[in-house]
């Protein structure tokens, strides 16, 4: 049995929160994990189907923007560690609609701060863990990596909300002495993202025999990571890491958005018993993202080195099971996809 502690988990009905919720939940019997989600279109209760039921698990509906809810929550409630995932994550969306991304990203984050500093003051042991993104570095050219010390240069609502909340987390640090660590990943990808995000939306697609929408050339490059590479990179720096730190996490794994999309359709084509060749003819090139970055990669050296952190599963291994995983839960997919988010898909792409 391990240790007894009580962790909040903000944003765990998300993509990245409902792995790291099943892995912590799962590994640590002695840990009440506490899972506070608003539940918008991306927070979803099915993805923690396999957990709902387990004694040391709490899920509670409410939102980080909502001051007298948190007060209240946090009178009612003592944690020893905090692991903040909650924000709204589509870059698209951010360039549509950017305000929500400020009021969660930013000020929902100053507000998780300011509850948290107010019940630990005076305690030790304590630990706010702030998960970020590699976007907050901005773009890279053909060579060269985001290593912790890349000054940042946020392009996109997104990124630049982001951005502000990190810096937030650090003055917290060095003016209260406020026990944080951050780290900043790079592309997460596996099953239960949010068919909005492009290898969800590609693997749906073809699977509907829809169009392949690719903005601009596609050569944009991305570093993709396995999402229970990055939980357990989560769980590691919760564990291990040092206050005041920042440690990058990345798949090594770069591939280009064109190069991606073919190789999915064919692992599709494959796994659909359609001819070969076949899906890549959905490919349309569209109109592309404004200020889109144009290539993101992570030097991963400081995870790797002190704390012995390094991604488990390749490629394309996690291509195929991604893939697989979609096409066995096309009732998760459906009803992730049905309503408002058709309505949102079809205004922004057909
Ligand atoms: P997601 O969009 O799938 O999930 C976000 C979750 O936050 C949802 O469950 C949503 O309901 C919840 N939420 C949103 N606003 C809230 C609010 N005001 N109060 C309470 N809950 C709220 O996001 P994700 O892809 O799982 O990303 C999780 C975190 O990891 C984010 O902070 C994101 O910036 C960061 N991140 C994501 C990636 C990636 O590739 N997806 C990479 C690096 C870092
Ligand atoms: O790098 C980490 C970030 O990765 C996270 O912080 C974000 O929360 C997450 O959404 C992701 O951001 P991206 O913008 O890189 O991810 P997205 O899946 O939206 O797009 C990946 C690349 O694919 C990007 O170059 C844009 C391109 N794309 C995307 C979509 C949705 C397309 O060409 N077509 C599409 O339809």
């Amino acid at each position: 049995m391990s240790e007894q502690k009580t962790i909040l988990i903000t944003g765990g009905a998300g993509f990245i929160g409902s792995h790291l919720v099943q892995l912590l939940v799962k590994k640590y019997a002695g840990y009440k994990i506490v899972n506070l989600d608003k539940l918008t279109y991306a927070g979803n209760l099915e993805n923690l189907k396999e957990v709902e039921n387990y004694p040391n698990y709490q899920f509670v509906k409410g939102d980080i923007t909502d001051v007298p809810f948190l007060e209240k929550f946090f009178a009612q409630n003592e944690f020893d560690g905090i692991i903040h995932l909650a924000a709204e994550s589509h870059v698209d969306r951010s360039i549509t609609d950017p305000m929500g991304f400020i009021q969660t990203n930013i000020v929902g984050t100053v507000n998780l701060l300011n509850v948290a500093r107010k019940q630990w003051t005076g305690k030790s042991g304590k630990r706010f863990y702030h998960v970020s993104t590699d976007e907050v570095y901005g773009t890279l050219g053909e060579t060269g990596y985001f290593l912790e010390s890349t000054a940042y240069d946020p392009r996109s609502p997104y990124s630049a909300s982001k951005a502000s909340s990190d810096h937030l987390v650090r003055a917290y640090y060095h003016t209260y002495d406020f026990p944080i660590v951050i780290s900043n990943c790079s592309n997460n990808y596996g099953p239960y993202q949010f068919p909005e995000k492009l290898i969800p939306l590609m693997i749906n697609n073809i699977r509907h025999e829809q169009p392949l929408p690719v903005y601009g050339d596609g050569k944009y490059t991305r570093d993709w990571l396995w999402v229970g590479d990055h939980a357990e990179a989560i769980d590691l720096i919760f564990h291990k890491g040092k206050n005041g730190e920042t440690y990058n996490i990345g798949g090594n794994n770069e591939w280009k958005n064109i190069d991606l999309v073919e190789q999915l359709c064919d692992l599709m084509d494959a796994l659909l018993d359609r001819p070969k060749g076949n899906s890549r003819k959905l490919i349309t090139f569209v109109k592309d993202r404004p200020g889109h970055d144009k290539r993101y990669a992570i030097d991963a050296t400081k995870i790797k080195d002190e704390l012995g952190w390094s991604p488990k599963i390749q490629a394309l291994e996690g291509l195929r099971l991604t893939s697989q995983w979609y096409l066995e839960n096309t009732e998760w997919l459906d009803h992730i996809t049905s309503g408002a988010y058709q309505a949102y898909y079809q205004q922004q792409y057909l």
